[in-house]
């Protein structure tokens, strides 16, 4: 068995919770593709502190809810890498607040581009090489709100809840492959997107957090490393909630 831990392709990597995946896939030695959108800046930053800290990521710009972008980013990156062995589909759009009455088709759309089409997109182009090498891992990064159910954000609940179907499906397939996938689910992590919440609203949803405070992207990005990693061999299928345990039931 090889030691190399390989290369992992994680999407929406210029911010947010995929920046602190990829730091710490590229601190666990593995070569790290940084798909960005719209921010080239904030990406380019981000692999140079991977590089200063004796890691190895390149760019990779692509909209992964787009069929061929999503292709031709696969191709990019095993021409650059060799292949992707770790899959993270972490990206996200905008999460806008809409009430049920007036949600449209289009909005549902719009969340299931991101948390369906896209995953299946990219699942479908690193699974041939991840059966070939008779190793693979693919993590999605879900939500709680699945579990706690969240106002005003059906269409985000409905494709994360199918994101979490995705995941098991996909593990009973590729199980005998070597190909585990499993799913985060991170609480509110208050990220580059949240700056303008008040304080008062993080302190309320704290309020009611087992463990007392809200989490960082580092949490959320610990656990997807264990899951990368070759000592998450044996766990597939599964929800990690990364929530301080907000969905205890
Ligand atoms: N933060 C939380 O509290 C929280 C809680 C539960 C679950 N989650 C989940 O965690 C994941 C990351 O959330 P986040 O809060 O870190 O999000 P974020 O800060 O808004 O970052 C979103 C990332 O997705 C990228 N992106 C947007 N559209 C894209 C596209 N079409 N193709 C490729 N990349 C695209 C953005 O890149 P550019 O800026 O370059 O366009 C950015 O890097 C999401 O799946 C989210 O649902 C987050």
């Amino acid at each position: 068995m090889t030691t190399d831990p390989g290369t992992a392709l994680v999407t929406g990597a210029s911010r947010g919770l995929g920046a602190a995946i990829a730091r710490a896939l590229a601190r666990d030695g593995l070569s790290v593709a940084l798909n960005f959108f719209h921010d080239r800046t904030a990406a380019e930053k981000l692999r140079l502190e991977i590089a200063e800290s004796g890691g190895r990521a390149e760019l990779f710009q692509a909209d992964v809810t787009h069929e061929a972008e999503a292709r031709d980013l696969h191709d990019r990156v095993t021409a650059t890498f060799g292949g992707v062995d770790v899959l993270v589909l972490n990206a996200t759009g905008p999460q806008p607040l809409i009430p049920v009455e007036e949600l449209h088709w289009r909005d549902m759309l719009d969340q299931l581009e991101f948390f369906v089409k896209s995953p299946l997109l990219l699942a479908q182009a690193v699974i041939p090489g991840m059966k070939q090498r008779g190793h693979g891992r693919i993590v999605h990064i879900g939500s709680e709100v699945v579990e706690l159910g969240a106002p005003y954000s059906s269409a985000y609940v409905a494709a994360k809840g199918a994101q979490l179907g995705l995941t098991r499906s996909w593990a009973r397939e590729l199980g005998e492959h070597g190909i585990t996938v499993n799913l985060v689910a991170p609480g509110w992590i208050p990220t580059e997107r949240h700056d303008g919440v008040p304080d008062e609203e993080k302190a309320a949803y704290a309020a009611g957090v087992p463990a007392g405070h809200l989490g960082v992207a580092g949490d959320v990005a610990e656990a997807v490393a264990f899951l990368a990693s070759r000592r998450a061999a044996f766990v597939t299928g599964q929800k990690l909630a990364v929530n301080g345990g907000n969905t205890l039931t």
